[in-house]
């Protein structure tokens, strides 16, 4: 059984789930199950190998080498928790899955990945990395998973692999994004850079030059605002638990294919008007736990806003236009979820028709303000 806990792969990017009101605005489980159809082929591959041969077979005398204490099934290469102060030699060229997770490993070497041109996931996930050889990502041209958090780089592994789909980087102490730090990746699906120290000064013009993203996530960091020059292709971005300030026109203006917007846990004060009309496709706005003292203006515009989190803000008015539009058959997908509790408004001080275009009662949540 072992094999599949390194199947665990992490899922970074998921496709619009049904809105849960109740819960907050949550980071996904570390280990998910990646949906993705490459690994769910080896997956099936190997239940089927492994209900075929039960105990019957002896190890049969060409044992393929495998590296002292990993173990090696199946093109899965487990390596985690040894630790190992390097990434080990005699890895099977043939690997599609390495983990090399929770070891000390300090540096990434020319030649460590050398032979592993198959290679589609690799985890260094906690290790302590603050080296890595401009060219020791070359050789994985076909690697499309790499999950390298809770190392000790500063900035952004050189050369990383074109077919790169998925990066997660989080809790390392990038400061900085040099330009062109994804030059040649061309499209990506996610990349997790949340938990480092980087501030708006920190990205360089050009750093996300010619990248195609869906999913970016810069949590827990040291923004002051929206950084300026992210992918226009984004699909979500979330930088909650920042230290932005404001919401300017400009700010959101590149991003108009947003579906998910998360701006929770910041000092967001003011949202100017204006800014919310870039952003027609919007489907989830998370702006709980900040410093609001109003409703954002434009909302009744935004014809597929679903879920709108304005919990633990500093609100004491809601107006009776504030949420829907005057005019009806505009909004074309009703609320399903908005939260509005911990702030200084009383429900009972807010007229009902205010939630003309929520789809049920339910979906709105007050609770009780306290002092
Ligand atoms: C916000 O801007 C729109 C047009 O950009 C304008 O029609 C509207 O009156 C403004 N609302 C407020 C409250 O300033
Ligand atoms: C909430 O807003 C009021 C003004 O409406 C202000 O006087 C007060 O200081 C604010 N409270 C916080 C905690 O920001």
């Amino acid at each position: 059984m072992f094999a599949y806990k390194c199947l665990l792969l992490l899922l970074c990017f998921a496709h619009l789930p049904p809105p849960s009101l109740a819960l907050p605005f949550e980071q996904r489980g570390f280990w998910d199950f990646a949906m993705d159809s490459d690994v769910e082929g080896v997956m099936s591959m190997m239940r089927d190998e492994e209900e075929g041969s039960a105990t019957e077979e002896l190890p049969s005398p060409e044992i393929p080498t495998c590296p002292f204490g990993c173990q090696c099934q199946l093109k899965v290469v487990q390596c985690s928790d040894l630790g190992l102060t390097e990434v080990p030699k005699g890895i099977p060229a043939d690997t599609k899955l390495l983990d090399l997770q929770n070891n000390r490993i300090t540096e990434l070497k020319e030649s460590d990945f050398s032979r592993l041109s198959n290679l589609y996931a690799l985890s260094l996930v906690n290790n302590k990395i603050s080296k890595v050889h401009p060219k020791a990502f070359v050789p994985l041209k076909r690697m499309q998973k790499l999950y390298f958090s809770r190392n000790l780089l500063t900035d952004i592994p050189k050369n990383l692999p074109p077919s790169l789909v998925e990066l997660r980087i989080h809790e390392n102490r990038i400061k900085k994004l040099h330009e062109g730090a994804f030059s040649g990746m061309g499209s990506m699906n996610c990349i997790e850079m949340g938990g480092n120290p980087i501030a708006n000064s920190g990205f360089e013009p050009g750093a996300f030059k010619g990248l195609k993203l869906n999913y970016l996530r810069i949590a827990e960091a040291q923004l002051t605002g929206v950084p300026k020059e992210l992918p226009d292709s984004l699909h979500e971005l979330h930088l909650d638990h920042n230290q932005i300030q404001a919401i300017e026109l400009e700010d959101l203006s590149r991003y108009k294919h947003l579906y998910r917007l998360g701006l929770g846990n910041n000092k967001i004060r003011m949202i100017e008007n204006g800014s919310l009309a870039y952003l027609p496709r919007l489907r989830e706005l998370h702006l709980e736990n900040n410093k609001l003292t109003e409703i954002p203006k434009g909302l009744p515009d935004m014809k597929y806003l679903q879920v709108l989190y304005l919990h633990s803000n500093n609100i004491s008015k809601v107006g009776v236009d504030a949420f829907c539009p005057r005019v009806f058959g505009v909004k074309r997908t009703f609320y399903n979820g908005i939260s509005l509790y911990s702030n200084p408004v009383n429900y009972w001080e807010v007229q009902p028709a205010a939630f003309r275009c929520v789809s049920d009662r339910l979906a709105i949540q007050f609770g009780n303000y306290k002092k």
